[in-house]
């Protein structure tokens, strides 16, 4: 027997990864940028053993079978093929966010998970290699292998689509506050967003446009530029959603709380704070700040109606070997 357990953060994205030119291989139509969030985490233990008839997955504390099992199984299969081994593997994963809070847990499962099964494997992989092989469990999931601020190069195949750090975590303090309006599962995951993305009539000038963004989100980092950075990331949440909304079928992620923080955050901007929101595939909305302004952030976020909690992250690590 032979075990294995990784620890990963989930990430943010400031430029957003919304459909493919692979499906199968999770090849995206744009390149990507995030930050890893810290204080979020998951925790992945695998085994593989000779006495297991199939691959089994347990997260926190529940049996995991069908699709969900699937999707691990293809990723514990490439690693297998890698490392010339034949064991099925048991593989238990705990998350310390609230699992069901919306909160996009797939990225820092398919990081540890790649991590874990690797090492259980006897396989030991570059960070290049890593980060291929957590995209194609789910393509957000290569940003969380590297560590702080992280760019997903598009690439055209599998070779050459994969993330590197542009800046270590203590770059920048930054922090995210994520408001929790509404915690149930949402019905249309971003593995059928994405296929349906090229339906909607903006996801061609969406694309075109994204070396810029890229650039210009790219450039606000590296010169810790709030405000280039606030308009640029909420400039590409908004063209995201426009896509979603404009899909077919349509896809209308936010609740009337989403909004509402909208306008909160364009008018505590306005008055001179250091404020900018985001959202990924849900109604949850990820406000990103300088940490000495976060719990100010927290405390008004609370007092929005519809805001049910708000978690806090700030600028995380890269997916490490844990115990
Ligand atoms: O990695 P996936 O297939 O869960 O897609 C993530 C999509 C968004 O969260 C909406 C955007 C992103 O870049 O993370």
């Amino acid at each position: 027997m032979s075990t294995a357990t990784a620890l990963a953060h989930p990430n943010i994205a400031l430029i957003k990864y919304w459909g493919n030119r692979d499906d199968a291989l999770r090849i995206p139509s744009n390149g990507s940028i995030s930050m890893n969030l810290d204080g979020l985490s998951t925790r992945t233990t695998v085994s593989f053993q000779p006495s297991l008839p199939f691959d089994e997955l347990i997260i926190n504390g529940r049996e995991v079978t069908g699709k969900g099992l699937e999707r691990v199984s293809d990723i514990l299969d490439l690693v297998r093929a890698q490392a010339g081994i034949k064991d099925k593997a048991e593989v238990i994963s705990e998350n310390n966010f609230p699992s069901g809070a919306g909160i996009a847990s797939s990225a820092a499962a398919f990081a540890a998970l790649a991590l874990a099964s690797s090492h259980a494997a006897g396989w030991t992989p570059s960070e290049e290699q890593l980060s291929r092989l957590a995209r194609r469990g789910s393509g957000s999931a290569c940003r969380s292998i590297p560590a702080g601020f992280v760019e997903w190069r598009a690439g055209t195949c599998d070779e050459d689509s994969f993330a590197v750090s542009i800046a270590p975590p203590e770059h920048w303090d930054l922090a995210d506050c994520i408001a929790i309006v509404h915690a149930g599962h949402k019905k249309t995951g971003s593995t059928e967003g994405h296929h349906i993305a090229g339906t909607s009539p903006l996801q061609s000038a969406r694309v075109a446009d994204a070396p810029r963004r890229l650039d210009i989100c790219r450039e606000a980092i590296l010169r810790r530029d709030f405000d280039a950075l606030a308009h640029i990331i909420e400039l590409d949440s908004d063209m995201m959603h426009a896509v979603m909304q404009t899909s077919n079928p349509p896809l209308l992620y936010w609740q009337a709380a989403t909004v509402e923080i909208f306008h909160a955050v364009r008018d505590w901007r306005a008055s001179g704070l250091a404020v900018a929101y985001t959202v990924d595939a849900g109604p949850n909305v990820h406000v990103i700040c300088p940490r000495e302004v976060q719990k100010e952030m927290e405390h008004r976020l609370r007092e929005i109606p519809g805001v049910q909690d708000v978690l806090l992250a700030k600028v995380g690590g890269a997916t490490r070997m844990n115990g």
